[in-house]
């Protein structure tokens, strides 16, 4: 079947059911990476990856499919005093304000309204939001509109796998609003149609997304580690990043001479990984970890034109990486689509490491995030 199994009768959105719901999950960086899809409209990858779900970096999201009485421009709350509106990349100059929301300017073809960390969204995320929820009216067989209200401590669009976090809890907010109840890999395969990371923010802590062949093969599932493992992030650039990575991998797959190797190499990458982790080896873990993101940041930068995310800082933070581990620290980065350098590292080093690489980097940010959990619908 492909699709979403509903366990519950689907059932028509009426004036007096519970048709909202709220949930909120975690960021995750992935250890070994997903770069590139096979089937892009199912959100089929190249590679299977694994990941760490971190505490922290979150997204909690509500979900209220409308009844038909109300409107959706005029319904309270779909555009709250202080409300900003944001012009995303549908090509507005981003000087939208407030006063530009009238209600003729929310699609007729998109007539649900997303407001992220206060800010009314348009254009192409509040289209990608609208079509995610299609799949979900579709399973659930209803056809209302929905308000969508997002708050985010990770932030938009910096390669802090905000997407991951995002779809995640839009996945479990919506299908829960819209009265489904689904098994959680059958919401990890829902979350992937959102954004491929987001299959994998479904469990906490250690999580492999199997790559797969088809919808109903390509899921996550949590995989034991033996080690408490943490994660530092050095925030270089908070910014939203040049390109989204959903762009950057598709130019990457199509033009980069180097990434069928990468992709070649992703396999023992990953068998490699699995083997440290199950013998609680941080060393090996992290060696293979370091080695599959530059590797993949190599692919990108021999895409034609060449996808370059890193910033000076960057480096400086890579060395200082190595230096640590010159020094006797199990310290590892890596990097998603984004300046920012991730480092990994045992929980109960983490402080020690972070203060060490504070010492190497005076200026820029850098945090703590240990193993965080799993997607929960929380009203
Ligand atoms: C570099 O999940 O954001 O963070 O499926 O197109 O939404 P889409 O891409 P997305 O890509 C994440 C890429 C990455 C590596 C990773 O998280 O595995």
């Amino acid at each position: 079947m492909d699709g979403i199994e509903a366990k519950g009768p689907a059932r028509a959105i009426g004036r007096n059911a519970s048709n909202s719901a709220t949930a909120c999950a975690h960021a995750n960086i992935a250890l070994i990476k997903y770069w590139g899809k096979a089937d892009e409209g199912l959100v089929i990858p190249t590679t299977s990856s694994l990941s760490l779900t971190l505490d922290g970096l979150s997204t909690q999201t509500t979900v209220e499919f409308l009844d038909g009485d109300e409107t959706l421009a005029g319904g309270d709350g779909a555009r709250a005093d202080g409300d900003e509106v944001r012009a995303d990349a549908a090509g507005s100059d981003g000087s939208a304000t407030k006063s530009d929301a009238t209600p003729d300017t929310i699609s007729d073809t998109v007539p649900d309204t997303l407001t992220i960390d206060g800010v009314l969204q348009h254009g192409t995320s509040l289209a990608r939001v609208s079509r995610f929820l299609d799949l979900i009216r579709e399973r659930a067989g209803i056809a209302a509109p929905a308000r969508v209200t997002s708050r985010n401590t990770v932030p938009f669009g910096a390669g802090l796998a905000s997407s991951a976090s995002a779809f995640a809890a839009l996945a479990a907010a919506a299908s829960r609003a819209a009265g489904l109840e689904l098994s959680g890999r059958e919401l990890s395969r829902l979350a992937r149609r959102g954004s491929g990371s987001a299959c994998r923010s479904i469990y906490g802590g250690l999580v492999k997304w199997n790559a797969g062949h088809d919808d109903a093969t390509s899921y996550a599932q949590p995989v034991e580690c033996p080690m408490d493992l943490a994660i530092i992030v050095i925030l270089i650039s908070a910014k939203e990043k040049p390109m989204s990575s959903r762009e950057a991998m598709r130019l990457t797959m199509r033009t980069s001479p180097l990434y069928p190797a990468w992709v070649r190499a992703s396999a023992d990458d990953m068998t490699r990984a699995l083997a440290a982790v199950a013998a609680s080896n941080l060393d090996a873990l992290g060696e293979v970890v370091e080695a599959n993101a530059l590797g993949m940041h190599a692919s990108m930068m021999a895409a034609r034109p060449a996808v370059i995310y890193w910033l000076p800082q960057t480096i400086t933070a890579l060395s200082a990486v190595r230096d640590l581990r010159k020094h006797g620290y199990s310290a590892w980065s890596t990097m998603d689509a984004g300046a920012n350098v991730k480092v990994l590292t045992a929980a109960a080093d983490a402080e020690q490491v972070a203060s060490e690489l504070r010492d190497r980097l005076p200026g820029q940010t850098i945090e703590i995030h240990h193993i965080g959990s799993g997607v929960r619908v929380v009203e």
